[in-house]
């Protein structure tokens, strides 16, 4: 039996923690799933998108940011949580412009399978669809702003791995959206390589290797044979953080 000195509670069990773990990190490791999308395991956390929100002792805080500490009491599953979680999810749907049966990344994107996991079956939102730019330029990239939920994960990889900064947040509210590091705007203007770690941290199919998204077919993709809740606490068993 875990020495209750060194657990927290999660939905009523009594679940081991160690000093430094966020909540995200100390669920994981007991085998509960929260769902997430800014989050990346090899990036600091950054606590954007708030589809990881759980309740710590009463209070509203993202798993993915928040430590938790010895007899703090967690809720994730209560039906206002999963409420919430939802709308959130189906916020970003109408507030982008996604077309999952026609979108190269279906089946391998995380907000189209989170969206499953969460029970999301339709927009409830008026979509807003909004005029966003897909630039075309770059000979091997497609960059299609429809679909970017502003995770700034490209953005973070760019600048924290690539060493480049290719990839920035620019605006406010409804009118904030990605722009390059080019005086033109344009992908093809900047040093953008094939082998830069901004291109494959893309949640959603807002970055495309061009002449790619069909090489795997529908029904063999990241999320079609196994679920996100699956292969998301197998990577935290094989890597635990
Ligand atoms: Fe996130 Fe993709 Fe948009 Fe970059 S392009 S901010 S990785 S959704
Ligand atoms: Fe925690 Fe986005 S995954 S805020």
């Amino acid at each position: 039996m875990s020495d209750p000195k060194n657990t927290f509670s999660l939905d009523g069990h009594e679940v081991p923690v160690t000093a430094g773990q966020t909540i995200l990190q100390a669920a994981e490791a007991s085998g509960s799933w929260i769902p997430t999308l800014c989050h990346h395991p090899e990036f600091e956390p950054h606590g954007s998108c708030r589809v990881c929100t759980v309740k710590l002792n009463g209070r509203t805080v993202s798993a993915c940011t928040t430590p938790v500490r010895a007899g703090d009491v967690v809720e994730l599953d209560t039906e206002e949580l999963k409420g919430l979680r939802q709308n959130l999810v189906q916020f970003l749907f109408t507030e982008g412009n996604h077309f999952c049966p026609s979108c190269e990344q279906s089946g391998d994107c995380r907000l189209q399978a989170v969206g499953y996991a969460l029970g999301v079956t339709g927009g409830h939102y008026n979509p807003l669809f909004p005029s966003r730019r897909v630039d075309a330029s770059h000979p091997d990239v497609l960059l299609e702003l429809n679909r970017c939920i502003l995770c700034e994960l490209c953005v973070r990889a760019s600048a924290q791995v690539d060493k480049k900064d290719i990839f920035a947040l620019s605006g406010r509210g409804i009118d904030k959206q990605l722009v390059v590091n080019a005086e033109s705007g344009r992908l093809a203007d900047t040093n953008l390589a094939l082998s830069d770690k901004a291109l494959s941290v893309c949640p959603v199919g807002a970055i495309l290797k061009k002449r790619q998204g069909f090489l795997v077919p529908i029904g063999k993709r990241t999320y079609d044979e196994r679920s996100i809740r699956e292969r998301d606490l197998d990577r935290a068993k094989e890597d635990p953080q």
